[in-house]
């Protein structure tokens, strides 16, 4: 079953020098606990794909459901309650808080009661190898280290969607092959469909499918 589906999804941006046709009809599928990566070169449109499947960003035309449910709303706001998580380049940590701290913030968010985040947030620091860093803040982290606290973050709400944007970015080849790894397996292991953005190879060679994005519009890959 697909837990997330894009129909017709295109996204014009309007410009003083006129307009970026940066999606142009993109249909994607992707079922729960397949990770699908996205590759294209840069100015492709994986940023404004990925933006518009979050409900960050309101296509042009088309529709996007997660589990069946329409993402955009009539009036073209995100639906709240619509579980979508993302990991964007610079991991978006907040600098003064720690591991843990930084990954209880969608629970506190949420609403969820002090014993359930505690227990959450150690199973989410656990589950990417952090347990004996929780106190220490980003600043104190490698660059491997805090993208793995942005990925416990991402999934400690369980979100039925996770995407991420060029998530290894900046790490070098071995500790971005780790991090994919860990996302495939979380993403397998819960049922999470998740989409990610890279021009890794190494990354590439570890989802379970790979589309092509040129110029806006979305092909097979192989
Ligand atoms: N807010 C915006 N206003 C106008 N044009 C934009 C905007 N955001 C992106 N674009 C244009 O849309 C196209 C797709 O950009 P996008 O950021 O989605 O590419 P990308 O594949 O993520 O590239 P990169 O690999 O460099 O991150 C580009 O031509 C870009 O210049
Ligand atoms: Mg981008």
């Amino acid at each position: 079953m697909s837990m997330l589906r894009a129909q017709g999804l295109s996204r014009v941006y309007r410009t003083p020098a006129g307009e970026v046709h940066a999606a142009r009809e993109i249909d994607l599928e992707v079922d729960a606990g397949e990770v699908v990566a996205i590759r294209g070169r840069s100015g492709a449109g994986k940023t404004t794909l990925l933006t518009m499947l979050g409900g960050l960003d309101r296509p042009t035309a088309g529709r996007v459901e997660i589990d069946g449910r329409d993402l955009y709303g009539p009036d073209g706001t995100a639906l709240l309650g619509v579980t979508v998580a993302s990991v964007f380049q610079g991991f978006g940590l907040v600098p003064i808080l720690s591991a843990a701290e930084n990954v209880e913030v969608p629970l506190r968010i949420r609403r969820t009661d002090p014993a359930e985040r505690a227990r959450r947030v150690a199973q989410a620091l656990d589950a990417v190898g952090l347990a004996d860093h929780v106190n220490q803040r980003p600043a104190e982290l490698s660059g491997g280290q805090q993208q793995r606290v942005a990925i416990a973050r991402a999934l400690v709400a369980e979100p039925a969607v996770l995407l991420a944007d060029e998530p290894t970015g900046q790490l070098d080849s071995e500790t971005g092959a780790q991090i994919m790894d860990l996302i495939a397996r979380l993403a397998h292991e819960r049922g999470t469909a998740a989409v990610v953005a890279t021009h890794d190879p190494v990354m590439l060679a570890r989802a379970d499918r790979v589309l092509q994005l040129h110029d806006g519009r979305l092909s097979r890959v192989g």
